[in-house]
């Protein structure tokens, strides 16, 4: 089955709230644009997707999202240009990461173009809610959780397939500080660590926490067998800079594949920068601190887009890394950041105009 943009049902805003965002002092993802896209999944076809004014949804008490949490999500951003154009960078690979983490958790597939006529629909509705202030953006979210109704333990039968959208400034404040987890881990071989499920952020909550207490912002995992080798972070992949290589772990069950990493991997290479994917030990890179080998770490992703660590904690010792002028990172943030709001040419073609 397939829908065009002709097909989605329109109920537009009586008045728009456009007004009310401060777009000069924007959080982020606290404000939401006037629309949402909503599509739902019953008897075994994807409905007319329809957009509405931005607002609550009712769902029974029985509704399986609640009790067995079939929710997953994706997160994407919307750039304009200094004409006023907008883009997307690489929306079909969210669009397939959200059908792999989908497979996982026993969601229907959502087909492409409900994906994407959906969304540039969406945006084309409410592209003035998009900042044109530099380092601001829209900030997308599609996710689809279990409608359905029933206490029994199982797939539901209806689905809820949304994109809702919120005007952002940056993720962090700041450079960020991590603490190296030993204890708790975010996800396990054969679990659900690869897909982008709600699940694996609420069992985030209490050691980030933790860790907030201590003075830290975010958490960087490490493996739940032998908690010997760095894998990601809270809400990003993790980039590692030892002497002038750049080294981030390889992708499996219990990481996200983020766009931002491969894309990270594929300009550094164009760059000329050396760069390893490999597991890679805490060991060496407490080691690095140590001898000033350490140069640099830094998260990807796309709300957090390449953000710096100050420095990190390991059993109860805080390493700080340098002041460096010639950062990788910042390099790599400016490429990656000049090809999303247009300000450069897209050699790798993932920019996709909306
Ligand atoms: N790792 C986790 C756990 C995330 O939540 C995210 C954010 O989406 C990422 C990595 C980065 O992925 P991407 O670059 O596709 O946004
Ligand atoms: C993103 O970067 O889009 C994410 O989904 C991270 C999120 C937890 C804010």
């Amino acid at each position: 089955m397939s829908i065009a943009t002709k097909d989605i049902i329109i109920e537009k805003v009586k008045n728009s709230k456009i007004d009310q965002v401060d777009f000069d002092n924007l959080a982020f993802g606290s404000v939401f644009t006037d629309h949402m896209l909503v599509c739902t999944y019953k008897n075994g076809a994807w409905e007319t997707p329809t957009i509405t004014p931005y607002q609550p949804i009712t769902l029974d008490p029985s509704a399986k999202i609640f009790h067995y949490g079939q929710s997953i999500f994706e997160g994407m951003k919307a750039y304009k240009d200094k004409n006023n154009d907008v883009f997307l960078f690489r929306p079909l690979d969210n669009h397939k990461r959200l059908n792999i983490s989908a497979a996982r958790m026993c969601i229907p597939q959502i087909p492409e173009d409900y994906f994407m006529e959906g969304l540039t629909t969406l945006l084309n509705l409410d592209k003035d809610f998009i900042p044109t202030k530099d380092g601001g953006s829209l900030y997308i979210r599609p996710f689809m959780f279990a409608s359905g109704n029933g206490f029994h333990a199982s797939p539901a039968n209806e689905y809820k397939f949304i994109i809702a959208c919120a005007p952002s400034g940056a993720y962090f404040s700041g450079k960020v500080k991590v603490l190296i987890e030993e204890k708790y881990s975010r996800s396990a071989n054969g679990g659900v660590g690869y897909a982008k499920a709600g699940g694996n952020y609420a069992g985030q909550f209490y050691p980030t926490q933790l860790a907030i207490e201590k003075g830290y912002n975010q958490v960087i995992w490490t493996d739940d067998t032998s908690h010997e080798y760095i894998e990601e972070a809270g809400a990003m992949n993790i980039f590692i800079r030892i002497n002038d290589t750049l080294l981030t772990g390889p992708t499996s069950d219990r990481i996200l594949d983020g766009i931002t990493r491969k894309s990270i991997l594929e300009i550094a290479k164009d760059q000329g920068i050396k760069t390893e994917v490999r597991k890679i030990t805490v060991k060496e890179v407490v080691a690095a601190a140590k001898d000033g080998s350490l140069k640099e770490m830094f998260g990807a992703g796309t709300a957090a887009v390449i953000s710096p660590i100050a420095g990190f904690g390991y059993r109860d010792t805080d390493y700080d890394l340098p002041e460096l002028e010639n950062s990788f990172g910042e390099r790599l943030k400016k490429i990656i950041t000049d090809i999303q709001y247009n300000k450069s040419e897209d050699k790798f073609g993932w920019r996709y105009q909306v």
